[in-house]
């Protein structure tokens, strides 16, 4: 596969060096990647959607580490298409997704920040952590994705979320200190999805990385003025340029001397390794992500 996008070919052959032909290879192969589902355990056990699911003929092996994920090594029809998936059973939904909100690890009734939350795959799975209790702030500046957001909640059965729709920069200012956690999952340019979005190919460029880090840095800095002095906050993005990511958390660490990142276990064996501080993370088998996990001192 020949990569016309001369900026980003250079930058990815950068990054990459040797391992450059894998990831172009694992981007552009049909398909990279069995769906994944997460069980949505607010309504239904993990063991009951299990063997809904293998009774019309699906076939799932289990996700290392998360005992409500499953791989789906075989499908009679599209898991999206399922009456589980109707009921909110069941969310559809990659592996690396699920990381952010598992690391950030909320408890049942704390109050948690989803900074730029939709459509709420992750948003949903913190309220499923939260055994929907305390309260979940679900935010996102887009009026249509923030609908989808409303509809995925609603189908969870998530009752401790309530939905925004403001730029996510004004958290900081209105609510100083007031969340114990905060998801940033931030928009970004998209490297690691191009294996499902081909357009980021050709849309992408060091002009709109630009202008995407502008938008993360002003989040990352209104979701920590947001966060109670004790409280943790994770960083994320499903892309790979340092600018997006090791770049924005050093930025914050800067501006923020009670600001520190903290390190976290994995449980997989990862392909990549982060240059500075958090962890990207690519194993062939997922999405690639980053992510930091950051505490504010007390
Ligand atoms: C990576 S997506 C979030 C995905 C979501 N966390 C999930 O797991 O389903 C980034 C989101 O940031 C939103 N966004 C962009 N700029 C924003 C801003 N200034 N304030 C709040 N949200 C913003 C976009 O509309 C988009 O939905």
């Amino acid at each position: 596969m020949h990569l016309s996008n001369k900026q980003l070919k250079e930058f990815l052959e950068d990054f990459f060096g040797e391992e450059y032909r894998d990831f172009i290879e694992w981007s552009f192969s049909l398909s990279p990647l069995r769906p994944s589902i997460r069980v949505n355990t607010l309504k239904v056990t993990v063991e009951e959607v299990k063997e809904r699911l293998e009774n019309q003929g699906f076939i799932l092996s289990p996700v290392e580490g998360i005992p409500f994920a499953f791989r789906v090594e075989f499908y009679p029809f599209e898991i999206g298409r399922t009456l589980e998936h109707y009921l909110g059973y069941i969310y559809v939904q990659e592996v690396s997704s699920m990381l952010p909100p598992i690391i950030l690890a909320p408890e049942p009734g704390e109050r948690v920040l989803d900074i730029s939350a939709a459509p709420g795959s992750k948003t949903t799975l913190l309220s499923q952590l939260m055994e929907n209790r305390g309260i979940v702030v679900a935010n996102d500046v887009d009026v249509a994705r923030t609908s989808a957001l409303a509809s995925n909640i609603d189908r969870l059965g998530c009752i401790n979320v309530i939905v925004t729709q403001y730029d996510g920069a004004i958290f900081g200012k209105k609510y100083p200190e007031y969340f114990d956690r905060v998801l940033i999952d931030a928009p970004c340019s998209a490297i690691g999805t191009i294996y499902k979005n081909r357009e980021v190919a050709r849309w992408w460029s060091w002009k709109n990385v630009q202008k995407l880090v502008r938008t993360q840095r002003r989040l990352i800095e209104s979701g920590f003025k947001a966060l109670k002095p004790g409280g943790r906050m994770v960083y994320s993005t499903c892309t790979i340029t340092p600018h997006e990511n090791e770049f924005v958390v050093e930025y914050l660490l800067e501006n923020f001397p009670n600001a520190r990142v903290i390190p976290f276990d994995l449980q997989f064996k990862n392909k990549l390794d982060s240059k500075g501080h958090g962890r990207i993370i690519w194993y062939g088998d997922m999405e690639p992500f980053y992510i930091a996990l950051i505490e504010k001192s007390a």
